[in-house]
């Protein structure tokens, strides 16, 4: 059987994009094809500057959320990751096993740290591992496939190359992963700033629709969506990006299929703003349903997360085990 692995971080509010890029595949797809893992990866959440309680906070409003969007406990793993202490035990190794220079590559940590640089503030030394906590999560379960939007597959090939390097050096022990992302969906932009993805630590949540958005902000922010000067619409993503994340988003919210051909049953930005912004309410509203019915009783959802985490350590450990062993280290009797 496929095993799936995917993880989301808790830095923020969940957003649209998270859903479109990741948790609806997880829920649609993934969780009834495949033995899937799902963890919220709390120890992500600290490579950066974090506030404790807010963490805390987030961690479990990420569970119900996921539980909210119709991840179900009786046909997958869901549990949170500092919960495993194999993830924290194997990235040990995966740090042994990458190197400085290919670290230091990743797209995500330039950018972060180039961030980090202008505005004078220091940068964790986690946040450079931080592909080989993410190599551990995935190497740990054996799994085949990573499903994740579009701006983590080179830390999920980084995890390939470190499978196979481990493999090779040290005798078979991982399965070699590799990510999987949607067709439509796979890179939802910010709204006020089309050429940037909608990410949940922005400052300025105004182009961003959260999932626990107010469902009249919800509508306000896309009908204030910037589009261009152009009126006709057209999907092109390069020339175009606000008009195409638009198409995007209403496609991958059931408005049909392909984003190119909705682009010609419309003659205005107004109405694509108009039905976008219905269609994304139509997808938020029975979720936010759902979780303000499981926010009210907590204590269900931390027995999920209980169950979920001895499942995931009950297939990580011996995995995990195996590596230690491989490597040279001397098993504990
Ligand atoms: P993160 O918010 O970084 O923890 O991401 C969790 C999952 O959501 C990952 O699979 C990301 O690739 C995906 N994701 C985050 N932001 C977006 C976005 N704007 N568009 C599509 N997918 C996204
Ligand atoms: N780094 C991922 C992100 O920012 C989250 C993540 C951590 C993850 N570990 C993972 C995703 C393992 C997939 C598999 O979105």
């Amino acid at each position: 059987m496929t095993t799936i692995f995917s993880g989301i971080k808790p830095t923020g509010h969940l957003t649209l994009g998270n859903y479109l890029g990741a948790v609806s595949r997880w829920v649609g797809i993934d969780q009834h094809r495949a033995d899937a893992l799902f963890s919220v990866v709390d120890l992500h959440a600290l490579t950066v500057e974090h506030d404790p309680a807010r963490v805390r906070r987030l961690s479990r409003q990420t569970a119900t959320l996921l539980l909210a969007a119709g991840l179900d406990p009786d046909v997958c793993t869901l549990f949170v990751q500092s919960h495993v202490d194999e993830h924290a035990r194997l990235s040990f190794l995966m740090e042994c096993v990458a190197t400085d220079g290919e670290l230091r590559r990743m797209i995500q940590y330039r950018e972060k740290s180039a961030r980090a640089a202008k505005s004078g503030e220091s940068v964790r030394f986690s946040l450079l591992s931080y592909p080989a906590l993410m190599a551990a999560d995935i190497l740990a379960y054996r799994t085949d496939e990573v499903p994740v939007g579009e701006d983590q597959r080179q830390h999920v090939e980084l995890a390939r190359d470190l499978a196979v390097r481990f493999n090779h050096r040290y005798g078979q022990t991982f399965t070699v992963p590799r990510a999987v992302a949607p067709q439509v969906g796979a890179r939802v932009m910010d709204l006020q700033d089309p050429t940037g993805k909608m990410g949940k630590s922005h400052a300025d949540g105004s182009g961003v629709i959260y999932l626990l958005d107010d469902l009249a902000a919800v509508r306000k922010k896309i009908m204030r969506a910037v589009t261009d000067s152009g009126r006709d619409v057209v999907y092109d993503r390069a020339e175009r990006p606000g008009v195409a994340n638009l198409l995007d988003i209403l496609a991958a919210c059931g408005g049909g299929g392909d984003p190119a051909a909705l682009a010609a049953s419309y003659d205005s930005y107004g109405a694509l703003k108009r039905d976008t912004a219905e269609a994304v309410i139509e997808v938020l509203r029975p979720l936010q349903e759902r979780h303000a019915k499981l926010a009210a009783d907590p204590g269900e959802v931390e027995g999920v997360l209980r169950a979920g985490a001895g499942r995931a350590r009950s297939v990580a450990r011996p995995v995990v085990d195996a590596a230690y062993a491989a490597i040279g280290l001397l098993p504990a009797v």
